[in-house]
């Protein structure tokens, strides 16, 4: 459905300096399935998924040597065609979903909109419409909850009506940018349930951005795995967590905590630093923070090599 090549974005954050927060990422999503793309904050997860839909701000700049979704190249589409993508055939849902919401109006009357916006409908279709969404997003009590304002809601059912609000266009792929990351876990648990079995029922696919690798574990096929601007490692979720190829995806694993639920979700910060996006170092990007890096490493710029049924972007994946 989407296949994205070479993907750079790039901010121009000072007079003479460009910040790379995405520099060379391939992707690509099939249909009905759930892609995560995983790492540590700042390592560019949210601005390479807004800048599919090219949403990056005046200030930035994306290329491509592909970006194709459904057959239509997004690099060659006016602002007013891709708004007929965004929101659309491609949703999204975030964090903080109380803040997406608009506190003055209810809840019902900001998802009827929605629909009557996308389906054209009269507003008492939209009305139906709106009970059957708060129905399948699992909200009980929903010609209650219609009327209720965002303030009512807790963060679990705020992401629920966000997760309503987005299926109004019947999208085929949502856009999940740490959804479950203000929830509690059991919350948590239950979102990413729901949007598993929204995504079997609608055929839908999910791409699913979290620095929580018990997220990720639970919820996709495929995994990517991101550092400094670049996918590090792409391998099925089996393959990706049982024989984890490049350095850093090691890394990131054995910094899982222990499930404490205090603990939970927070990658423990692994030793060293992360070079800025401003000045990126020459070589391998991880190198300065690698267990196993040679001289080498500070030479070659890895690319992505395929090893076994991975992916990864490491000199040294084959010995390791
Ligand atoms: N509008 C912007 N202008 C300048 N720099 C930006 C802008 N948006 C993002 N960046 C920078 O781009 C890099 C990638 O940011 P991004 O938000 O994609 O990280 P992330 O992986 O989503 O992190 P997190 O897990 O914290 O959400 C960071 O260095 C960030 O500071
Ligand atoms: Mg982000």
């Amino acid at each position: 459905m989407l296949t994205v090549r070479n993907l750079k974005t790039t901010f121009q954050v000072e007079k003479n300096k460009i910040l790379k927060a995405v520099d060379g990422v391939d992707i690509d999503i099939q249909k009905n399935e759930v892609l995560g793309l995983v790492g540590e904050s700042g390592c560019g997860k949210s601005v390479a998924s807004l800048s599919i839909l090219r949403l990056v701000g005046s200030k930035g700049r994306v290329s491509a040597d592909r970006l194709e979704w459904q057959g239509k190249n997004l690099l060659a589409l006016s602002e007013e065609q891709l708004r007929g993508i965004r929101g659309k055939e491609i949703s999204m849902i975030f964090q903080n979903p109380q803040a997406s919401l608009n506190p003055v109006y209810t809840a019902g009357n900001q998802l009827i909109e929605t629909i009557q916006l996308h389906q054209g409908l009269d507003k008492n279709n939209a009305r139906a419409k709106a009970l059957e969404l708060f129905k399948e997003v699992n909200i009980s009590d929903p010609e209650r909850r219609l009327q209720q304002y965002p303030h009512e809601f807790s963060g679990g059912m705020a992401q629920r009506v966000m997760i309503a609000m987005a299926l109004c266009s019947e999208p085929d792929l949502l856009i999940a940018d740490e959804p479950t990351a203000s929830l509690d876990v059991t919350i948590q648990a239950q979102i990413m349930k729901l949007l598993l079995e929204l995504k079997a029922r609608r055929g839908m696919s999910i791409l699913m951005i979290s620095h929580d690798m018990g997220v990720i574990a639970q919820m996709c096929d495929r995994i990517a795995v991101m550092y400094l601007g670049r996918i590090v490692e792409l391998a099925d979720a089996k393959t990706l967590f049982e024989n984890p190829r490049h350095p850093y995806t090691r890394a990131l694993l054995k910094s899982i905590p222990k499930p404490s639920p205090a603990q939970r979700g927070e990658l423990k910060t692994l030793p060293g630093d992360i070079p800025s996006p401003i000045d990126l170092p020459l070589g391998c990007r991880f190198a300065g923070r690698c267990e196993f890096a040679r001289n080498a490493c500070l030479q070659a710029d890895p690319v992505l090599e395929t090893h076994g049924t991975s992916q990864v972007a490491c000199v040294r994946a084959e010995e390791i």
